[in-house]
């Protein structure tokens, strides 16, 4: 779908999160994630949702959960289909923040993912979901460290 995109920080073997935290906090790429979403929807599973520390600014949430909750300022859906029937009729830019459960099912539809691979290795228990590389074309647009640690940030378009 041609609005619809995916942003994540992964590690050498996909982790996401461990105990619904990041493994990693790198200055630069929590303020890439900022400035690419910024006054754009986000789309996230609840535990995504309850794991950030406040709402985030001038973006609009929007939650997937299969219970009856009522979360303020929050577009709730039950289900992929309807999700993705809402983003089909829009003509805003919706990105896929996570976790894990999540991005396994959205990355089938997704035109363009920003990953930024952390080359370091931590126990998790939520990882990115395995996807065929050869479906998209990849450009690194960032590469740099922090504490130590290198990594470098690509997008994935995905080929027509
Ligand atoms: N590194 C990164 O870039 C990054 C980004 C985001 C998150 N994370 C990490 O990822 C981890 C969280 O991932 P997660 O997989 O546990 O949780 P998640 O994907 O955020 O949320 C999963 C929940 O979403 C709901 N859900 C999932 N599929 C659904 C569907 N088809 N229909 C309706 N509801 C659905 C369910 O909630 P109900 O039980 O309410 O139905 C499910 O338990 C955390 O550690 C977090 O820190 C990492």
């Amino acid at each position: 779908m041609d609005n619809l995109y995916l942003i994540a920080a992964i590690g050498q073997n996909k982790e996401l999160g461990k105990d619904n935290n990041l493994l990693w906090h790198i200055p630069e790429d929590l303020r890439f994630f900022k400035e690419t979403t910024l006054n754009k929807n986000i789309i996230m599973g609840v535990n995504t949702y309850y794991s950030l520390p406040k709402r985030l600014p001038n973006r609009k949430h929007i939650v997937i959960t299969h219970q009856n909750r009522y979360l303020e300022d929050t577009l709730i859906f039950h289900n992929i289909a309807d999700l993705l029937n809402y983003c089909e009729t829009s003509r805003e830019e919706f990105y896929v923040i996570g976790g894990a459960k999540i991005y396994a099912q959205l990355i089938e539809y997704v035109s363009k993912m920003y990953l930024t691979k952390i080359a370091d290795s931590k126990e998790a228990d939520a990882y990115f979901p395995d996807f065929n590389e050869n479906d998209f074309l990849k450009e690194v647009i960032y590469s740099d460290e922090y504490e130590d640690i290198q990594y470098k940030r690509l997008i994935y378009t995905r080929k027509k």
